[in-house]
């Protein structure tokens, strides 16, 4: 397994494709003096959707940002695609296929939805043909992005942004893909569009994701399994469809 330097990770060839996309062993970290995430275990198989759930405030949002490499470890460690990256920064973690569309909605608002789209694809730099490929992958994803593509992305209805945000993400191709709550505050009919395209990254087979999500049936419906964090503790974890209602009264119902 290599360690600290990104080049050879890339380069590394192992054969690696059936071991978990992302391993989380024993990881620990917080804020200064509070630690909020407590020997935390987690394995993320490829092409595979998993559910991170929990109550507010047991550590989701936590474990994302530390799995992108801005939260501070305390102990343990992160391995993604056969490469410890645990003394990697940020950006060289997203070089290595990470995307994320954080809580919120992560677009540039003073930009139009296409400048917007072009931002990942000058980060992605794919060959010519291929970009009209990706482009065209995200509007069949999201029709309505086509549509308005000189619009202000400011401008956009919250469910728009949304769908801009995870759009900016896909343009990226990322082994990866973390999404924290992208229903949060968004119609019915955009939260289907959104589930759509899980589906839509499943049966392409290229893509795992994890998911953050407060919208229980949305969860079951786009996961393969899910993971519940307690007071910074994984708590219960399985295959989807063991999260039944009990498990829900007893770590989710707020
Ligand atoms: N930047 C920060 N500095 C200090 N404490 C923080 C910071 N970010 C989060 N926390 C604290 O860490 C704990 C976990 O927060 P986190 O945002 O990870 O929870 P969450 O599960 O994502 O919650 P939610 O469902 O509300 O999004 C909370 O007690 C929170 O107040
Ligand atoms: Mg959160």
């Amino acid at each position: 397994m290599m360690d600290t330097n990104v080049e050879s990770c890339l380069e590394l060839d192992l054969e690696k494709n059936d071991s978990p996309l992302l391993v989380i062993d024993d990881f620990s970290a917080g804020y200064d003096e509070s630690l909020v995430l407590k020997d935390v275990s987690l394995k993320v198989p490829r092409n595979k959707v998993v559910a991170l759930l929990g109550r507010n405030g047991v550590g989701k949002t936590t474990l994302l940002n530390s799995i992108l490499g801005l939260v501070k470890s305390s102990g343990g460690s992160m391995t993604f695609d056969g490469c410890k990256m645990d003394s990697l920064p940020p950006d060289q973690r997203a070089r290595l296929g990470i995307g994320y569309v954080p809580q919120g909605r992560d677009i540039f608002p003073g930009l139009t939805v296409w400048e917007n789209l072009n931002v990942s694809l000058r980060v992605a730099s794919p060959a010519k043909g291929e970009v009209k490929t990706r482009l065209e992958e995200v509007y069949d994803l999201f029709p309505v992005l086509k549509d308005m593509l000189k619009r202000k992305g400011g401008v956009l209805s919250g469910g728009q942004q949304q769908q801009l945000a995870i759009a900016r993400a896909l343009l990226l191709k990322p082994k990866l893909l973390i999404l924290d709550e992208p229903t949060e505050g968004i119609q019915p009919s955009i939260i289907d569009q959104i589930e759509d395209a899980i589906y839509s990254i499943k049966r392409k087979g290229e893509m795992s994701v994890i998911l953050v999500e407060q919208y229980l049936d949305f969860a079951k419906n786009a996961s393969d399994s899910f993971c519940i964090l307690e007071r910074g503790y994984v708590v219960q974890e399985g295959p989807i469809e063991r999260l039944d209602d009990e498990l829900i009264d007893r770590y989710l119902t707020v």
